[in-house]
């Protein structure tokens, strides 16, 4: 018979937070990440710094996990780890110190999909905060995924659309960069908007095939033309006007997650419609999405802002709905840096 209490030990590392929770069936009880400030210098993440920092940081974060929850190694019924998709160089730490761990305790290991995760953390007990029902739309928007897709099941995900070229977090990113901001600069768009204004300057929404992919590149690339051509008539141009130009940078890629959300949601016919990933944290796209229960009738559902961004507790929620199922990795298992959505 199933034991009715059941602690899961979640570990993350796909890129470049290290990250540690502790879940009691599907409740958090610990929620430990360590980021990397380091890649800050260089504007992005550089893979090989990521792999060493998870090395310094895995044991202290697991550690303090566990001593948050509270409870002791012993006390641990599986271990849940991102498997991919990610930075290889990352993923390895997080799967050979899950892996040896599991094989120490003797007790079950869980390989967990990051994309999954980041939609599945919807399903986290908190309190004020509602699961969503099968099936349901989630836009997951992250610095590395741009997807629309229809969750069918926990295990179970059709993409009705995604980006071609740049991710929205790396539209963001990108942008910020061109801006003279320090990575990553989507929080610092998100901040400088606040006080703009977003109908100063217009930029062109792509065009895709499919109506509901994404294409983020040609945006950057107007961004930098736009930006070029008037600092050679005042070089005081993006000083003067940041607030500004983050604004309508925001609108547009608002505009454009919106646009198709909608669209998939009149095609499919489902109206209950969640964010998720890093990019959910933006105080735009949530005011937009939650704006939508009055216009269109929807039923949103935005995550808590620990559980948007990369964390271990949703590599957690995942590992309990598989060990649910018996659904465990063999001893065998690698870390795999392309897994597609229904993968793992
Ligand atoms: O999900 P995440 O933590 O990591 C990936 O799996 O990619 O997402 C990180 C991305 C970065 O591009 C970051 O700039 C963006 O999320 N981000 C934001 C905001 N907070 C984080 N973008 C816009 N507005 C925000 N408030
Ligand atoms: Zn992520």
């Amino acid at each position: 018979m199933q034991k009715k209490t059941i602690h899961i030990l979640s570990i993350e590392s796909s890129c470049d937070d290290t990250g540690a929770a502790v879940l009691r069936n599907n409740e958090v009880l610990s929620n430990v990440i360590a980021g990397q400030k380091i890649h800050a210098a260089y504007g992005g993440v550089v893979p090989e710094l990521a792999s060493r920092a998870h090395q310094q940081n895995i044991v202290p974060v697991v550690d303090q996990a566990l001593k948050l929850a509270g409870i002791t190694k012993n006390q641990l019924d599986a271990i849940a780890f991102t498997q991919g998709p990610g930075l290889m160089g990352s993923l390895l730490v997080g799967t050979s110190f899950a892996k040896s761990l599991s094989i120490a305790l003797n007790i079950p290991l869980i390989p967990v999909n990051h994309m999954q995760a980041h939609v599945l953390a919807h399903f986290i007990k908190e309190e004020g905060h509602q699961a969503p029902p099968y099936p349901f739309l989630c836009m997951t928007i992250s610095g590395g995924h741009t997807q629309i897709l229809k969750v069918i099941d926990y295990n179970n995900f059709e993409i009705l659309g995604e980006t071609i070229d740049d991710a929205v977090g790396e539209a963001f990113d990108k942008t910020a960069k061109i801006l003279g901001l320090p990575y990553p600069g989507g929080p610092l768009i998100d901040k400088y908007a606040r006080e703009g204004n977003p109908t100063a300057f217009n930029f062109s929404e792509p065009k895709t095939a499919n109506p509901l992919d994404f294409s983020f590149s040609g945006l950057k690339t107007a961004i930098l033309y736009f930006l070029q051509r008037e600092q050679k008539k005042d070089a005081n141009f993006i000083k003067q006007n940041l607030n500004d130009i983050c604004a309508s940078v925001q609108r547009t890629i608002v505009t454009i997650l919106m646009k198709r959300l909608m669209k998939a949601a009149k095609e499919t016919k489902i109206e209950h419609v969640a964010i998720a990933g890093g990019v959910s944290a933006n105080s735009e796209i949530r005011s937009s999405l939650k704006s939508m229960e009055k216009t269109l009738g929807w039923t949103t559902y935005i995550p808590k802002f620990e559980y948007t961004t990369d964390n271990a507790a949703m590599i957690g929620i995942v590992g309990y709905f598989k060990y649910l199922n018996a659904d465990f990795g063999k001893e065998d298992i690698t870390a795999s840096s392309r897994l597609g959505i229904n993968e793992s």
